[in-house]
């Protein structure tokens, strides 16, 4: 089932109900801010509890959509970080109850004058999102103009943790990162463990990677991707945020599927190009 609500400020968003799972999706950046697996106890996705749900302002949690840039925009500090689509109005396009376990949406983002204030081409972003017992997003980019364009984006995935010391993040050892914070690169050793404020963005990654959790693992699947951001903001830079309460860096971990840095995307005229995460979580299993 598919319902529309509103808050008492006009912000509006979906919830998503079936046989496997259940969800919510803000219209605002198609921002699925709730999503979880009957099958699991604990919801998939982190969402703060001080996040903001108002017009022009990114929701704290879910998976916003960073596009058509990533991070600072490259050139412009003057412009919103993550680019716009996060938190643009999005159009809902098609909605498929496909059967009682699985339901999948489509939302379009197109170019209108407010985004050519801020990017000065014309395209089509889709969001197609699959709700069923594993959560797929696809995020396809077509260039409807004459000259090419490079995007870099993100399917900014907040995990819900049980307590950030006892995680781990696998399958990037080797990999090469670059140090957000300290501005250098290194490459990694062996599982992630996060320990103070993490900031890196892998290169050349090879999809899977998988969230080792007390009792779960999740596990994030990519196609169309060959980079990754590991986030968390630890204690000092979350007291920074407006959005974010003192200790919730506890039970968070961004583990983005990206198209960042060199993994830019260049798409010509009449082109495009697809970013999709299948997200799932599994029991660990003790033996
Ligand atoms: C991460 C970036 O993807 O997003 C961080 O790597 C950034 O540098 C974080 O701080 C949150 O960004 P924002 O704009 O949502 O506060």
């Amino acid at each position: 089932m598919i319902t529309r609500k509103q808050l008492n400020n006009g912000f509006e968003y979906l919830e998503i109900v079936n046989r496997s799972a259940q969800a919510s999706l803000a219209l605002q950046g198609a921002h699925l801010f709730k999503y979880q697996s009957y099958a699991d106890p604990a919801p998939l996705l982190w969402l703060s509890r001080a996040s903001y749900f108002q017009k022009g302002k990114a929701i704290r949690g879910g998976v916003p959509i960073c596009w058509p840039w990533f991070g600072k925009h490259p050139t412009d500090p003057g412009l919103p970080q993550h680019g716009f689509a996060r938190t643009m109005p999005w159009e809902l396009i098609a909605q498929n109850e496909t059967d009682a376990q699985q339901t999948e949406l489509v939302l379009r983002l197109q170019d209108s004058p407010d985004s050519l204030k801020l990017w000065s081409h014309n395209f089509e972003l889709l969001l197609k999102i699959s709700i069923g017992d594993r959560l797929i997003l696809s995020l396809t980019t077509s260039n409807r103009g004459s000259k090419p364009f490079t995007v870099t984006s993100a399917l900014h995935s907040y995990f819900m943790v049980s307590d950030i010391s006892r995680v781990e993040v696998k399958g990037l050892d080797q990999a090469l990162f670059i140090d957000t914070l300290s501005r250098s690169e290194s490459i990694q050793r062996g599982s992630l463990v996060i320990d103070k404020e993490v900031d890196r963005i892998f290169q050349k990654v090879r999809y899977p990677l998988a969230i080792i959790d007390r009792n779960r693992t999740i596990t994030i699947n990519a196609t169309g991707s060959s980079s990754a951001v590991v986030w968390n903001p630890w204690q000092t830079k979350s007291m920074t945020m407006a959005d974010m309460n003192r200790d919730s860096y506890q039970t968070m971990l961004c583990v983005e599927t990206t198209n960042a840095l060199a993994d830019g995307q260049k798409i010509a005229p009449g082109g495009k190009h697809s970013l999709t995460a299948a997200l799932s979580t599994s029991p660990l299993s003790t033996g």
